[in-house]
């Protein structure tokens, strides 16, 4: 499995790994190479160590079942940090600490950290081999498990260190932070669960994680460098990180349009990643579910790529009713975390089924049938699986040059007061719908049921540095190009509820509708009508045909209600403060002509 002998020159890099090999005294130092062999052989290692369970070959062919340590199932934003040199660089949005101090605080810590395991050298690239957006990666872990991941999330071992050659890479350092003693027999998920820290250092361009096993804190190529260090060079060189899904639409005229959309969790963003479309002639693809990468092209356009491989999604509430593409995707070859084992060997979780099955293991690993009483599989149980297996990927996913994007949309749950759509009047106004883009609390959560919580660009929780610094980047690049090459920014709403507190917009495949006028209105042919908040579309504009809604809650969907936007402004106001004096000057000027706009209407 992999060579103990190192697979390249790179003279940063073998010495960055002797460094870091000597500090965390693994046992032995094995070089990926990513193939479908060393794979199988890390999968075949992962069942005899108790890690993964081999699912029913026949039920889903090629895929494990893992269970975590139940202290490690969720990203730890508590334990996150962002270290630059000065506290108020890493802004309001992060934690902070000092460079030198957590280095040494990490460096106790990692001394002998990997005694009694492997330390895995894997290479990879976020984006296609060699693409001018694409950047590389080089993640040292002691968690098979994590190395088996990132061959389906991203392109990963020797062919990338062949691109690299000589070139330069973002270090990442991962343990489990979980020694073994001479003879100590190990468990099935190691981690450190009282001692995690998720670190990064931009101005190093550096990742240092440890203690925990699990997604977003230990496949660092995926929120630690593509979102949180990514976003910090994307700063500094003129470019876009986002937290973004990328789709392809195509017209029956067959003219492609690409868009990207950001969307706080929990807000139907895989699902709209996926999507069937229902109106006739018209095709929907995906290029990417959470992440894009954007760069201006020599067209003066931005072009945007999908840093990553494979998906890294939510189980829970995935079913063949609410996502069938995603059903699909996952059905072989795929690795399951924290969701429930079937008593014939495949996997389950809540509402994949109307009926649950009579009998399961739990996320636990407990015994559990529907009297138990508590979720079969974690809330935040996760599929990994590759993209290419995805029934409606785009077939420019991987084009080195990226796609072309026409227009970005921001949205959030909001059960009153936002339209189902609204088009900015301009670049700086459509950079402060991304600012407030905000969710509502349902009942279900604690906290006041309609408290807003915003999440601006849905980038809170990602963005390396400070996210007033963010604006004004986003303004910036507002002004690097001709205000018509662009894309054009929307803000969506799909969750308003009529006063009988259902919803009054189907969604699901039926988005396709609004995504039909966003991509009318890039042409230049969609009908709006100009509000105090935006653009939106007129009565006639939707395209309803065969679609059973009534007039009066199409007006509801659209309606912008000045009196209730008024009540928006204090919270708006107060939101946007908490970025201080960074918070750029062309957004305070947005929210003052927000509510003139209402005042005077
Ligand atoms: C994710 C997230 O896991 O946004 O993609 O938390
Ligand atoms: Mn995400």
């Amino acid at each position: 499995m992999g060579s103990t002998t190192p697979l390249t020159n790179n003279k940063k890099l073998l010495a960055w790994v002797d460094e870091m090999a000597k500090m965390c005294q693994p046992d032995q130092v094995i070089w990926c190479d990513g193939s479908k062999e060393e794979y199988d052989e890390m999968a075949d290692l992962l069942v005899k160590s108790g890690t993964y369970v081999k699912l029913n070959e026949d039920k889903r062919p090629n895929s494990y079942w893992a269970i975590s340590d139940p202290a490690d199932v969720a990203r730890v934003e508590d334990r996150t940090f962002v270290c630059t040199k000065k506290e108020e660089d890493a802004g309001p949005n992060n934690n902070w600490c000092d460079p030198e101090k957590m280095r040494a605080e990490m460096t106790v810590l990692y001394t002998g950290s990997m005694k009694g395991r492997a330390m895995y050298v894997v290479p990879f690239s976020m984006g296609p081999l060699g693409s001018k957006i694409a950047h590389i990666g080089i993640e040292l872990t002691d968690s098979p498990y994590v190395a088996n991941n990132l061959k389906i999330m991203t392109r990963m071992g020797k062919p990338v260190l062949d691109v690299l050659g000589d070139g330069v890479f973002i270090p990442c350092l991962h343990s489990v932070g979980s020694p073994l003693e001479e003879g100590q027999q190990d468990v099935p998920w190691p981690c450190n669960a009282d001692n995690k820290y998720i670190t990064h250092f931009p101005a190093e361009r550096t990742i240092w994680s440890y203690g925990s096993g699990y997604g977003g804190n230990a496949l660092l190529g995926k929120k630690c460098f593509a979102l949180r260090i990514a976003s910090s060079m994307a700063r500094e060189e003129g470019w876009l990180a986002e937290h973004m899904l990328i789709l392809g639409i195509t017209p029956p005229n067959g003219e492609k349009k690409y868009i990207t959309a950001a969307f706080p969790s929990a807000c139907g963003k895989t699902n709209l990643a996926m999507l069937n479309a229902t109106i006739p002639g018209w095709k929907v693809e995906c290029v990417g579910d959470d992440i894009a990468w954007m760069k201006f092209g020599e067209d003066g356009r931005l072009y945007a790529i999908n840093p990553e491989a494979g998906y890294f999604g939510v189980a829970p509430g995935t079913s063949m009713k609410t996502n069938p593409n995603c059903m699909i995707t996952m059905k072989e070859n795929s690795i399951f975390t924290n969701v429930a084992y079937t008593e014939d060997g495949d996997v389950w979780w809540e509402e994949m089924t109307d009926e649950p099955p009579a009998r399961l293991t739990d996320w636990k690993g407990n015994e559990w049938t529907p009297e138990t009483g508590t979720p079969a599989a974690h809330p935040n149980a996760r599929f990994t699986a590759h993209a290419c297996q995805n029934p409606v990927i785009d077939p420019a996913w991987e084009d080195p040059k990226g796609v072309p994007i026409s227009a970005f949309l921001f949205g959030g749950r909001r059960a009153s007061v936002v339209p189902l759509i609204h088009e900015s009047f301009s670049w700086q106004h459509g950079t402060f719908l991304g600012s407030i883009a905000s969710s509502e609390k349902t009942a279900a959560a604690a906290g006041k049921v309609g408290e807003l919580r915003y999440d601006p660009f849905a980038m809170l929780p990602f963005c390396g540095y400070h996210m007033g610094d963010y604006f004004k980047h986003w303004l910036e690049i507002g002004k690097k190009t001709d205000p018509d090459k662009l894309p054009k920014i929307f803000y969506v709403n799909w969750f308003r509820k009529g006063e009988d507190g259902k919803f009054l917009w189907p969604g699901y495949g039926e988005n396709s509708r609004v995504l039909k006028w966003v991509i009318e209105r890039v042409c230049g042919d969609g009908k709006a009508e100009e509000t105090p908040i935006g653009l939106i579309p007129t009565n006639d504009a939707l395209d309803l045909d065969g679609l059973d809604i009534s007039e009066s809650d199409l007006k509801e969907l659209l309606k912008v209600d000045p009196e209730e936007w008024k009540k928006q402004i204090p919270l708006i106001r107060e939101h946007l403060a908490k970025f201080g004096d960074r918070l750029p000057e062309g957004l305070k000027d947005e929210i003052d002509a927000l509510e003139k706009r209402l005042e005077a209407s």
